[in-house]
């Protein structure tokens, strides 16, 4: 990105107009490589200068990435005219007008999303054809048999024709309810619910718990956000099939 004048850096992340930028720097609220900042028209590198505002540290990046963990009961949407949408429920400090969820998870389901204004990065993530893999915990109503996690291991068609790729499928018990890990690299509406509905069980709950190899923070309670470092978002875009096998309960 290059150099950018402070109070233009500071009115794009912290989504506000350039003369409030300029009354936070008054304020002392805004530090630059752990000093004060005297002048709205400081050139800032955005690749390597350090910007705090009201101690909130920003990377200069030209996009931001959020890992929410996201709560049952807000949908996957910029707004809405009735329901909480997954944007109302992130702090103050990391609103962006441009933010939107990169995919979606269903309202009753929870688990790790990624928000975002970086358009190019969510068709990756979204996009059938660049094979970033989704992985979801699932508690079901009666465990999935072998010829069922087979069926879904092949690819399989759902009730309305729609076909499946192919996903990978591991099955657990946790505390005597029967459950599943469900690996797809595609995002078809209620695709896993309509995936398990097919194999003759029932999604009670479904959690995602990583995209391509970002896990989701265990640090992050249901309703949390945190920026994502590089290398999380860089772990978005490769093959989980690389790394150790994940711990199941
Ligand atoms: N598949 C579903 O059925 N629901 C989700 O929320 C995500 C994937």
């Amino acid at each position: 990105m290059g150099l950018k004048r402070l109070d233009k850096l500071i009115a794009l992340h912290c989504n506000v107009s350039r003369k409030e930028a300029r009354q936070l720097i008054k304020d002392a609220a805004v530090t630059v490589n752990g000093q004060r900042a005297m002048r709205a028209e400081e050139l800032i590198d955005t690749e390597t200068d350090d910007v705090s505002v009201k101690g909130f540290n920003f990377t200069m990046r030209e996009h931001l990435y959020l890992m929410l963990n996201k709560p049952q009961g807000v949908i996957s949407a910029t707004t809405d005219p009735t329901k909480a949408t997954v944007l109302d429920i992130l702090p103050e400090s990391l609103r962006r007008r441009s933010l939107f969820p990169a995919g979606r998870l269903d309202r009753d389901s929870t688990g790790l999303l990624i928000i975002t204004d970086d358009g190019a990065f969510a068709h990756r993530i979204m996009s059938p054809a660049h094979h970033v893999y989704k992985t979801y915990e699932v508690t079901l109503s009666d465990p999935l048999d072998a010829a069922g996690v087979a069926a879904l291991e092949a690819g399989i068609r759902l009730a309305d024709g729609t076909d499946c790729l192919p996903a990978k499928v591991k099955t657990f018990t946790c505390e005597g309810t029967p459950c599943a890990e469900i690996r797809i690299r595609e995002g078809k509406y209620h695709q896993v619910k309509r995936m398990v509905a097919a194999v003759g069980s029932h999604v009670e709950h479904l959690h995602r718990t990583q995209i391509g190899r970002l896990r989701l923070d265990p640090a992050l309670a249901l309703g949390d956000c945190r920026p994502m470092t590089d290398a999380e978002v860089a772990a978005v875009l490769e093959d989980p099939a690389e790394e150790a096998e994940p711990q199941l309960p």
